[in-house]
């Protein structure tokens, strides 16, 4: 069941963050997991940014449809995520979150090709490119 409490999360610099070793006692999995939903988290709100704050350029319809069914799917990997937290007896906002996904996002909010380079294309990309590994990790504590 999802915690009825309100979203709160203590904000660091990323280098500020603990690092956790992921083990098969839950505090390493709760840590990944909640470092999961805060991107997925940061997901639905950047997408939402990009159909919003880029609308005096004159692109399709379809441009900014597509960004709120993004942010539609990135809700949907947070509310998974939270079930599983919740699973393991915690939920998003137990531990602190860094913004660096927002700091890119302030950096290039005056430039749409800035932003889609940044945001989707490289910062986006290398979440996917570390998904098997976070895959293997949580395997390798019997969590599948
Ligand atoms: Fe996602």
């Amino acid at each position: 069941m999802r915690s009825k409490k309100p979203l709160q999360r203590a904000i660091l610099l990323p280098r500020g963050l603990p690092r956790r070793r992921i083990t098969q006692s839950a505090p390493g999995q709760i840590a990944l997991l909640h470092a999961i939903a805060h991107i997925e988290l940061n997901a639905v709100d950047l997408a939402l940014n990009m159909a919003r704050r880029f609308t005096k350029t004159q692109l399709l319809v379809d441009f900014y449809h597509d960004w709120l069914g993004g942010a539609d799917d990135e809700a949907q990997h947070f509310l998974m995520l939270s079930d599983r937290l919740a699973d393991l007896g915690a939920a998003y906002g137990d531990l602190p979150a860094h913004d660096g996904l927002w700091q890119a996002a302030d950096a290039t909010k005056h430039d749409l090709l800035a932003r889609l380079a940044i945001a989707p294309l490289v910062l986006e990309a290398r979440g996917l490119d570390v998904t098997p590994t976070i895959i293997d990790r949580l395997k390798s504590v019997g969590d599948e």
